[in-house]
């Protein structure tokens, strides 16, 4: 049976996960940013401990894309280095982790040649 757990869980893909988790009779284990920061290597693993999930979806993330230009070191921490801390985690568990991505995508530094 599955077992989804959802990161970002207030968020707006989140809630819609929570959503059609209910409607599709899901079982669901749903995590604000309050309760599950995955910033926090020891909440994720308390989380996955306790309720050994089929599945986590992960649908937190740092989306603000005018201010992440202002805070990049917030923003790669948010959506590159939990991101990589939540994928080891349930790698080493066997669990299966969907991530979503963006278009927003661009470098730290400079502007990208492309933009
Ligand atoms: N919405 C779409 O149509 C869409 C389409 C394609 C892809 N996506 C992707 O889906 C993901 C979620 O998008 P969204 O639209 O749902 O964004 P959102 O509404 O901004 O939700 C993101 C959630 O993540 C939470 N969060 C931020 N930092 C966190 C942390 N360190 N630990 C745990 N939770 C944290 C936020 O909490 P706070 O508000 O407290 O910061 C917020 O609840 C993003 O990766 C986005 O690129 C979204």
């Amino acid at each position: 049976m599955i077992k989804m757990l959802i990161t970002g869980a207030e968020g707006q893909v989140g809630q819609a996960l929570k959503q059609q988790a209910v409607l599709q009779g899901i079982d669901c284990v749903a995590y604000s940013r309050q309760d599950l920061d995955i910033t926090s290597p020891s909440m994720i693993a308390m989380a996955l401990h306790r309720h050994q999930p089929t599945v986590v979806i992960n649908a937190a993330a740092y989306t603000n894309v005018e201010r992440a230009e202002e805070e990049p070191i917030n923003a790669y921490a948010i959506n590159a280095e939990a991101v990589q801390s939540l994928a080891e985690a349930c790698h080493h568990q066997h669990i299966p982790l969907l991530h979503l991505s963006t278009d927003y995508v661009f470098f730290r530094r400079k502007k990208c040649s492309l933009c």
